[in-house]
């Protein structure tokens, strides 16, 4: 059951989930179900920079495309410019990775350290048009609260 929350609430529940002493991956996976909870929305979770290209982390959603170059995709292109791009329409933005057909609209926001994008939270909505400036401010939130894990 799918429940719309609180962007606050969603926040707090990362906080709570973190744990500095624990592997990346483990603090990533919840993440990635605190963020499955957001409504309409059909995939959600992370890729992790190294070298030139981003590698699938943990996720929820269908099997996904397990490496993206920064050349490729919203996640290449969220990760060179360092900044979070919505896509209302995946079928618009060009070379977009079309993982799952299900997907519509897209939101990517970069994590950063240091001054160095680390990786990039994505999620897909199975509608277009479905993130706008308060997804945004969630994720780069989230963003924020996971970096110093990396
Ligand atoms: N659509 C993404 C690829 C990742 S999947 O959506 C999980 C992109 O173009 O970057």
């Amino acid at each position: 059951m799918r429940y719309i929350l609180h962007m606050e609430l969603l926040i707090e529940q990362v906080k709570a989930i973190i744990d500095k002493d624990l592997p990346l991956i483990s603090n990533l996976s919840n993440a990635s179900a605190v963020l499955n909870q957001l409504d309409n929305i059909n995939w959600c979770g992370f890729y992790i920079k190294q070298g030139d290209e981003l590698y699938l982390g943990p996720f929820q959603g269908d099997v996904a495309c397990t490496r993206i170059p920064l050349s490729k995709g919203v996640c290449g292109a969220a990760a060179r410019e360092g900044k979070t791009l919505i896509v209302p329409n995946v079928n618009e933005f060009p070379g977009h990775i079309a993982c799952s057909s299900l997907s519509k609209s897209e939101i990517v926001t970069p994590i950063i350290k240091d001054n160095e994008v680390k990786g990039v939270i994505d999620i897909d909505a199975p509608i277009f048009n479905r993130f706008d400036e308060n997804d945004q401010k969630l994720l780069e939130e989230i963003a924020k609260i996971l970096s110093p894990l990396f």
